[in-house]
């Protein structure tokens, strides 16, 4: 068998001298994930500088060689912004395509980049410093939602509203106390999130391969430059793991359940049989064939890119479910979903906030009178009777045979005389119809957390509070 030469020459071909040939050109496409990760390269960018500073700082390079390996990277850096650097997929992935455009910038030094380090535990730094900006943002997206919502709230704390269980009508809200109820959500999703950071926020930069390094490196130093809290403890866990990748897409998908439920109940208020909000032109579109339509495309947008998200963290899942440590090709396709996760979460909390503060307006006047022409109060009139002594079980049912009376004879439970209540029971006094109007009936629910106005003007004091303070911690 015949030994080559050594080529150190500054070849272009990505591998080892180990192979003879080169990719077949499809599987070269096949293989390739540059059309994607360049969306990685802010911090491929970073998260090198971050490498080069480590290997000077510990003696492994010559500070020199240091500072010309941050110079090309800030250069590569310059190019890519300004649109001249747009490497294709002969580059493979995003790590060999910068590495490759550092050489051409600063010569050889530029191949001692990757002393001490492999692309797994790269990728993995690239990952975490992306999805740790984006979770960032979408927490911030997620406290103007919550904005808006209290805005809307605070003008709608005496508008009323039907409450449904099994979307039948159920008892009366303030239409203020049905909006923070969203709040709540959108309050645990931005905690939630802040929840998540705290592990996406561990560098796995130094692992290596799968097993370390022989180099003298410093892992705290470059994660200290990096802002990252922690260095992950195990080296094959640092480049095996995307936990953070499947809690982010978890907490994604609530993201969009409560959008979702959020736009549904949107949809049908805007349908005529509700008729509680009107969509504005801005944020809803026509038909072309049926002229008095408008529709409400933005929530049912939310509602349908929901399952992309939800599919998103299955595929997750699976990716990672039968893989044996450490890094497998498999985990490439970690990032499609990430980013497309990203992407519509941000949209779809973008587009809400939109049609809240200004795509839609509540119908008061429709709202307010939708209560009064139901049997939404028949709770109050079994809670009168039981605040007078009468088990409430009996008063119930008394009640329930009231209702069905009533509907019999077309009436509504105002309408019923002073002598019809008291011939029903003797307990029942002209109060009886003070106690059963909707507004009374909202008041009245003044338990803690409850739908009552005091309550509920607590409660829009008491987010506020909470928000202000989100407001200024981020
Ligand atoms: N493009 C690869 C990815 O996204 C980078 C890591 C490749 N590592 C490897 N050992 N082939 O996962």
């Amino acid at each position: 068998m015949r030994i080559r030469a050594l080529n150190t020459s500054a070849s272009q071909s990505t591998w080892s001298q180990r192979f003879e040939s080169a990719l077949h050109p499809a599987i070269a496409r096949f293989n390739a994930s540059i059309s994607f990760d360049i969306q990685l390269i802010e911090y491929d960018l970073i998260g090198s500088q971050a490498h080069a500073k480590m290997l000077a700082h510990c003696g492994i390079l010559s500070a020199e060689d240091g500072e010309q390996l941050v110079a090309g990277l800030e250069q590569i850096r310059q190019e890519y912004r300004q649109g001249t650097f747009q490497p294709g997929i002969e580059a493979e992935d995003v790590h060999f395509a910068v590495e490759r455009r550092l050489t051409e910038l600063v010569g050889d030094v530029g191949k001692k980049l990757h002393t001490a380090r492999s692309r797994n535990d790269q990728v993995g730094t690239d990952t975490r410093l992306y999805l740790r900006d984006q979770i960032h943002q979408i927490r911030t997206h997620l406290l103007a939602f919550q904005r808006v919502l209290l805005a809307q709230a605070t003008t709608h704390v005496e508008t009323l509203i039907p409450g449904y269980t099994h979307l039948q009508r159920a008892q009366p809200l303030s239409l203020a106390h049905h909006l923070l109820a969203y709040v709540e959500m959108a309050q645990r999703d931005w905690e939630r999130l802040g929840d998540v950071a705290k592990r996406v926020n561990i560098s796995p930069l130094g692992c290596g391969a799968l097993a370390g390094t022989t180099f003298p490196i410093d892992r705290h130093y470059s994660a200290e430059l990096l802002g990252f809290d922690q260095v992950y403890a195990n080296s094959l866990d640092g480049v095996s793991d995307r936990d953070f990748a499947v809690e982010f897409l978890a907490a994604a998908s609530l993201i969009l359940v409560h959008l979702s439920r959020l736009s549904e109940e949107v949809i049908l208020w805007a349908s005529e049989e509700f008729a509680f909000v009107t969509l504005k032109d801005s944020c809803s579109t026509g038909s072309s064939i049926m002229p008095q339509k408008k529709n409400p495309d933005v929530p049912e947008l939310v509602r349908g890119k929901t399952g992309r998200v939800f599919g998103h963290l299955q595929a997750m899942l699976v990716t990672l479910k039968g893989l044996p440590l450490a890094y497998n090709k498999d985990l490439q396709e970690d990032k499609e979903g990430l980013f497309d996760a990203v992407m519509t979460v941000k949209g779809c909390l973008e587009a809400m906030t939109i049609l809240l503060e200004e795509g839609l307006e509540f119908r008061p006047t429709r709202l307010n009178a939708a209560v009064a022409e139901d049997f939404s109060n028949a709770t109050d009139v079994a809670d009168y009777l039981a605040a007078k002594g009468i088990p409430f079980r009996e008063a119930y049912n008394l009640v329930g045979q009231v209702v069905k009376t009533s509907l019999a004879a077309g009436k509504l439970l105002k309408d019923l005389s002073l002598d019809e209540w008291q011939t029903l029971h003797p307990a029942f006094d002209s109060d009886i119809y003070a106690a059963i109007a909707p507004r009374q009936v909202v008041a009245a629910r003044n338990s803690y957390g409850g739908t009552g106005f005091a309550q509920v003007r607590q409660a829009l004091q008491r987010a506020d509070e909470r928000l202000q303070s989100a407001e200024n911690e981020s």
